[in-house]
Order: C-alpha cells, then sequence, then structure tokens
C-alpha cells in the first residue's frame, strides 16, 4: 500500500514525532508499503497535493497540527483514510481542562484543577493550595509542566518564555505512582508501572533519555488496581468519543486512589514507547500493532 507518513509538525514534540516516525516506516517498509514521509512543518496546503496517490494517511504528529485534530479534519475533507480518533474527538482530547470537565462527568476521578486562560496568565492566583502541577493546557511529553510549591515558586514558572501566550492548567499534585495504560480496538492493555530515576516526575528527560526511567509491564500492582484503572481508561476513551486506540495517564495516590491525569489519541509510538510495549505484553509486535492500526483505520 502507498501510506503518507505524516510527522513533525511545529509543537515542541516535533522531534519526539520524527523519531518515532523513523520507527514506523522501517515498520512498514519491513511489511512491504511503500512510503512518503510528509511534514507539515512546510505548508499545510501542501498536505493536498503530497496526499494524491496514497491510499492511507499514518500520522505521528505529537500536539498540533495532530494531536488537537487540524491534520484529521483536513484528510477528512478528501477522504483520506488514517488511523485513530476523528478530528472532533482529538480537539477535545487535547485540551486538558476540556477533557477535565468530560472525565468528571463521567464519574472519573482527576485532580482538582484550575483552567487559567493566557490572558488572565499574569493576575493570575491559585484557588487551589501549593504544591501545584502547573502545564500548557494542551501540551505533550511533559513540556512546560512545572512542580510549584511557593508563590515565589510560581512566580519563577510563569517567567518561563516557553509559558508565555499559553492557556495554563493548575492541578493539585498527587504525590505516589505513575501508570499508563493503553486502550487498542476497544480491550484494554496491561498497564505498566513508570518508575523516573531521577526528578520529581516523568519529565521530557525521563521520558526520551535512554535508560532514564525503568518501565514495568505490566504494572507489578494488584489485580484490583489493575482492572480499576484498565475501566478507568475505557471509560475515559469511550467518554471523549475517541476511536480504536489511546493511551491513558494516571497517578495513583499513596493510599491506593487513582487519579486519571489526561488520554493521548497518538500515543508515542517508537517501538520501545508505552503503547507499543504494552501491546507486545499481549503477543503483538510493533509491526502488527502498526498492521491493525491501519486495518481499523480502513474501516
Ligand atoms: N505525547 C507523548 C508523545 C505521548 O503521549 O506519548
Ligand atoms: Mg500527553
Amino acid at each position: 500500500m502507498n501510506i503518507l507518513l505524516i510527522a513533525g509538525g511545529w509543537s515542541g514534540e516535533r522531534e519526539v514525532a520524527l523519531s518515532g516516525a523513523r520507527q514506523i516506516e522501517k515498520g512498514l517498509l519491513a511489511m512491504g508499503h511503500h512510503v512518503t514521509l510528509f511534514d507539515p512543518v512546510r505548508d499545510l496546503r501542501d498536505l493536498y497535493e503530497a496526499a494524491s496517490g496514497h491510499e492511507f494517511a499514518f500520522i505521528n504528529l505529537h500536539g498540533s497540527p495532530g494531536e488537537d485534530g487540524l491534520i484529521q479534519c483536513l484528510l477528512e475533507r478528501i477522504g483520506m483514510p488514517y488511523q485513530g480518533s476523528d478530528s472532533r474527538a482529538s480537539l477535545l482530547a487535547l485540551n486538558k481542562a476540556v477533557s477535565k470537565q468530560i472525565f468528571e462527568a463521567a464519574g472519573l476521578s482527576t485532580p482538582a484543577w484550575e483552567f487559567v486562560p493566557a490572558s488572565h496568565v499574569t493576575e493570575w492566583r491559585p484557588l487551589l493550595p501549593f504544591p501545584l502541577v502547573v502545564k500548557p493546557n494542551t501540551g505533550g511529553s511533559s513540556l512546560g509542566v512545572g512542580i510549584v510549591g511557593t508563590e515565589e515558586e510560581l512566580e519563577c514558572y510563569l517567567a518561563q518564555p516557553e509559558i508565555a501566550g499559553q492557556d495554563l492548567l493548575a492541578e493539585e499534585l498527587v504525590k505516589g505512582q505513575e501508570l499508563t495504560c493503553g486502550v487498542l480496538e476497544g480491550c484494554v492493555l496491561p498497564p505498566i508501572l513508570i518508575r523516573p530515576k531521577s526528578g520529581e516526575f516523568f519529565d521530557y528527560e525521563s521520558k526520551y533519555v535512554a535508560g532514564a526511567t525503568e518501565e514495568i509491564c505490566p504494572a507489578p500492582i494488584s489485580a484490583e488496581l489493575t482492572e480499576k484503572l484498565q475501566s478507568m481508561a475505557r471509560a475515559a476513551h469511550d467518554a471523549l468519543g475517541l476511536a480504536d486506540y489511546s493511551r491513558s495517564d494516571f497517578m495513583v495516590a499513596t493510599d491506593g486512589t487513582p487519579y486519571l491525569l489526561e488520554v493521548n489519541t497518538l500515543p508515542g509510538m517508537t517501538a520501545t514507547s508505552l503503547l507499543p510495549q504494552e501491546a507486545l505484553a499481549v503477543g503483538l509486535s510493533f509491526e502488527q500493532l502498526l498492521t491493525r492500526l491501519i486495518e481499523l483505520g480502513l474501516r
């Protein structure tokens, strides 16, 4: 099949997307597909020309213009099939404040939060008590995430140039263990326990420096907690109206309560990324996972 692999983009996660794309390309070529790489950073209007002669678009973008539904919207206009969730659901899921309202309406516990529009950041005084986790409302890969314990730390956080102009989300800090759980084709995958070897949380470095984090799959947790995380991941996937696959990220507090942080519609897709590891744990190789995502996208 002729596949247009869309990767790169202009978000802070550009390099992550390109590095995933190299492995996806290798996997697709190994299965006999023809692959053309399209990087929307050039000009989005080129997409229509690039798409011609291709039967499927495999999207590996993180943040805008892929995880927010923009690329999906353009592909929908030209009737080009692609994997994963549609433009509408992608837009909801990338917006953390919107998804948290949807989680709460669905009865899914999520850390207490405040939304701070970019226009209000300078005069914002948190209503929630410190310590807080503050992050860009539509970011990924932990870019721009800060843990702030005092007014002074908050001021330093807000003064960072990379925060400027962005809507923010502040959340109550949940102390405990970080876990993640994927959904694939209506089934839930085994959760992974994430243990960064240094630093306060699963930050950008812990995510992408080889060996910086211990990732244990299936997570060594009770069957009861596994089931709870899986049912929350499935419920969140359904509540957001997602399709085919997603990965939900959790904090499990020291008292054992799981809190849903967010759902990723285009989770990291290197062969050793979290969702591919979970798929491997149920017997699906990276190539088989790619094949399944394409089959689902063609339906
Ligand atoms: N945003 C990163 C790529 C992830 O969720 O895996
Ligand atoms: Mg994310």
